[in-house]
């Protein structure tokens, strides 16, 4: 009598004999995710097209079950049914989209059906690790872009150092049905790379220093065809970055200066060129940060993630665009050897800075990385960085900050918020600002530091400017804001740095090829 089976239990229950799995066969078990939009009347399902034809396949069982257990089925919501069908699938999970055929919201400036659909399968992957589904199908929900993205988004989180068995199990999710094959690849490339800058953001500085972000980089960038250089100091010195260098002095971690080309375009076509920000520690030197939160200061080369994370994207996505990522590398630490407020030092362009306050260090490294910038010759320039406490007051982690010299490449970048749902607000880049940090300072041509309180995020960007080329457009990503730690408010990233706008800039650069 084979009462006892391998791998399974059988266990008497009055009469009845129940056999149930045991715990390894339990994580064999799949899931199926489904889509169900509001119909206009209280108690209208509307199932998506692969939901309806698995109903049909199952002989109408899932719209009876939903019936059952009530129809209404709200936003980002889920049910899940047990046993409607043998074979394939343990059990579906039936998650609410929303209404149907909703587009951008114009106030909200966001495409609600892409950001529904992020948030509800998010929702659905967690209701099914709940019940311990490891392994799920999940269908394209009439956008498999952004399905992958929220599903990619949302099971991930920064773990690597948990000891193994208190790790959460990642799911294995795979796309259901025949439609959207490459709009799911697509969005998986766009999120494995957030994912990317959320890793390099959230890793601890001691083990994401300046040398080890150029070996990771290095690594990971060539694999997918692009050309990395990694900058020494020596050669900073000799290209006259004393800006960026006076930034490095007060720690005895070597800075590093990486360049990236990504040369999808046609040869000779003018690159874009974008600089990020990298420091991979900001205790703020000797303007020294308070010791509260300090720690989050590891992400602040989240601005160089973005720039690396997108790049790699776009190699991978094979888009028609040559663009080189410049990223100046250093900690800010305070030591006997480090920069005091007061100190002078002269960028690369032979503008000299008063440095009042060494806690201002990302305009210094970015100063010298917009100086380089000019020698490419590109059709415009962009930086990103998080650079000021006072976006965070200004827009929350609603938006990234832009500050541009053109509203066309505004209007490109704005719009890609829409599509990705990481969105974000223009800033005023006016003369006004530039003063503040140039007519005050009398002992050299700019101050890192305004004189008088507010619009912190404004003077910086005025700062900037005085080292941007003027020749091309330039726009500058203020991500204080948006970079990190996260806020429950976005439902499909768990806690940790959030990797953003990374798929804002593979949006515009998608945008700007096409
Ligand atoms: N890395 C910080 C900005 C920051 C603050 C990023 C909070 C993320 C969260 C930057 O280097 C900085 O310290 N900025 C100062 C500028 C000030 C001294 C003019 C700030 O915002 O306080
Ligand atoms: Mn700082
Ligand atoms: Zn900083």
């Amino acid at each position: 009598m084979a009462l006892f089976l391998l791998g399974s239990k059988t266990v008497r229950l009055a009469n009845s004999r129940l056999r149930f799995f045991s715990s390894s066969c339990l994580k064999m078990k799949k899931g199926l995710i489904l889509g169900v939009y509001e119909g206009e009347n209280k108690d209208d399902v509307v199932l998506t097209p692969t939901a309806a034809k698995y109903n049909e396949l199952v002989n109408g069982k899932l719209l009876a079950n939903i019936a059952l257990a009530g129809p209404k089925i709200k936003k980002s919501k889920t049910r899940i049914f047990w046993g409607i069908e043998g074979s394939q699938h343990t059990c579906v999970a039936v998650v609410g989209l929303g209404k149907q055929n909703v587009g951008v919201d114009p106030l909200e400036e966001i495409d609600e059906g892409r950001e529904n659909i992020r948030a509800a399968v998010a929702a659905a992957c967690s209701a099914l690790e709940n019940v311990d589904i490891r392994n799920i199908d999940i269908e394209s929900m009439g956008n498999a872009e952004a399905t992958a993205e929220g599903t990619t988004l949302s099971t991930w989180v920064f773990q690597e150092f948990k000891s193994p068995p208190k790790q959460k199990i990642i799911p294995s999710i795979s796309l259901y049905g025949d439609d959207g094959a490459e709009a799911w690849q697509i969005g998986q490339i766009k999120a494995d790379a957030q994912n990317w800058a959320r890793r390099l953001a959230d890793l601890p500085a001691n083990l994401m220093t300046p040398t080890i972000f150029s070996q990771q980089v290095s690594e990971v960038l060539t694999n997918v065809g692009v050309k990395v250089i990694v900058h020494d100091k020596a050669w900073a010195e000799a290209k006259g970055m004393n800006s960026f260098l006076s930034v490095s002095r007060g720690s005895i971690e070597e800075p590093k200066f990486v360049e990236v080309h990504y040369n999808g375009g046609n040869k000779g076509d003018a690159p874009i060129v974008i600089v990020g920000k990298g420091v991979t520690f900001d205790a703020g030197g000797i303007s020294l940060k308070p010791a509260s939160g300090m720690d989050e200061m590891r992400s602040d080369m989240g601005g160089a993630a973005c720039v690396v994370a997108s790049i790699k994207a776009l190699a991978q996505l094979n888009i028609k665009l040559n663009i080189i990522g410049l990223i100046p590398l250093t900690e800010n630490l305070p030591s006997g050897s480090a920069t005091k407020p007061g100190d002078l030092v002269t960028a690369m362009n032979g503008k000299t800075i008063i440095v009042d306050n060494t806690d201002a260090e990302g305009r210094l490294i970015l100063a010298d990385g917009l100086c380089y910038a000019a020698e490419f010759k590109p059709k415009f320039t962009m930086d990103i960085a998080t650079l000021t406490g006072a976006i965070r007051i200004a827009l929350d982690n609603a938006a990234t900050g832009v500050f541009t010299t053109s509203s066309e490449l505004y209007e490109k970048l704005r719009s890609s918020g829409e599509v990705t749902g990481d969105r974000v607000w223009r800033m005023p880049l006016w003369q006004h600002y530039n003063s503040k940090m140039t007519k005050p300072c009398k002992a050299a041509d700019v101050n890192n530091l305004s004189k008088t309180k507010g619009g912190g995020s404004c003077s910086a960007a005025g700062f900037l400017r005085e080292f941007a080329s003027t020749d091309v457009p330039w726009m500058h990503l203020d991500i204080a804001g948006v970079a990190g730690p996260c806020a429950e408010n976005i439902s499909y990233l768990q806690p940790g740095m959030t990797g953003r706008p990374t798929r804002t800039l593979i949006e515009f650069f998608q945008k700007f090829a096409s």
